[in-house]
C-alpha cells in the first residue's frame, strides 16, 4: 500500500506563481515571521500525490558548499508512509547534483521522531544552538511534554 503510495509521488519545484504551501510550512515551523525571514533566499520543492501537494521541503543556501532543509512537512493524513523519508533522499540528491559539500538539518531538542528519522537518514548532530527556541519565538512551546528550548543542528556530507 506504502509502496504504491510512494511510486505515485512526484517532487518538483514549486513553479513562480504557484501558491505557496503555507499550512504545511507552519506545520514544521510556527513562526510566520521565521518563515517570511528565509523563503525570498529558499527554494521551496512540493511533493504532489493525485494531483494533490501532500508535502514539502524547503532548501537555504547557507553558503557555498552547505544546503540547509530549512522546512520539512508531510500533509497529517499522508504522514508515517514513508513520504518523510523519500523527501530527505530527493533534498540530498538535490544538494549532490548542485555540487554540495553537505546537507543540514535543524530541529528541537523536544522533537524525538524528527532526532530518530534525520539520524536514521544519515544526518549525525554537529552543533546545538542553545535557547534558539527561547530567543527566536515569542510564546513558549512543548512538544511530547518537553519544552522546545534548543536546535540541534544535525548534518550528511555529501562527498
Ligand atoms: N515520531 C516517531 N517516529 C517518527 C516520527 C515521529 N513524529 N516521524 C517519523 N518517524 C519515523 C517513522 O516511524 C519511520 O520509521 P521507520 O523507517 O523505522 O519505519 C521514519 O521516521 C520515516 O517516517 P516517514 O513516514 O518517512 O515520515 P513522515 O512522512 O511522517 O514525515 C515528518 C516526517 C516530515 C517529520 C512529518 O511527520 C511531519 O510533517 N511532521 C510535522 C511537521 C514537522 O515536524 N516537520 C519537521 C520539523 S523540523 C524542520 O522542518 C527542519
Amino acid at each position: 500500500m506504502n509502496e504504491a503510495l510512494l511510486q505515485n509521488i512526484s517532487v518538483r519545484p514549486l513553479a513562480a506563481g504557484e501558491p505557496v504551501p503555507y499550512e504545511l510550512l507552519l506545520d514544521a515551523d510556527p513562526s510566520m515571521e521565521a518563515i517570511a525571514k528565509y523563503l525570498p533566499f529558499s527554494e521551496v520543492f512540493i511533493a504532489l500525490y493525485a494531483g494533490k501537494v501532500v508535502a514539502c521541503f524547503v532548501l537555504y543556501p547557507v553558503d557555498a558548499d552547505t544546503l540547509e532543509i530549512k522546512n520539512i512537512a508531510v500533509e497529517e493524513s499522508c504522514q508515517g508512509k514513508g513520504i518523510g523519508k523519500l523527501l530527505l533522499r530527493e533534498a540530498t540528491e538535490i544538494a549532490i547534483k548542485k555540487g554540495m559539500q553537505n546537507i543540514i538539518i535543524g530541529t528541537a531538542n523536544s522533537s524525538v521522531g524528527q532526532l530518530y528519522l534525520y539520524q536514521k537518514e544519515g544526518f549525525e548532530i554537529s552543533d546545538i544552538r542553545y535557547g534558539f527556541f527561547l530567543q527566536n519565538y515569542p510564546e513558549p512551546f512543548f512538544e511530547n511534554g518537553i519544552q522546545c528550548k534548543h536546535m540541534l543542528v544535525l548534518s550528511k556530507k555529501l562527498s
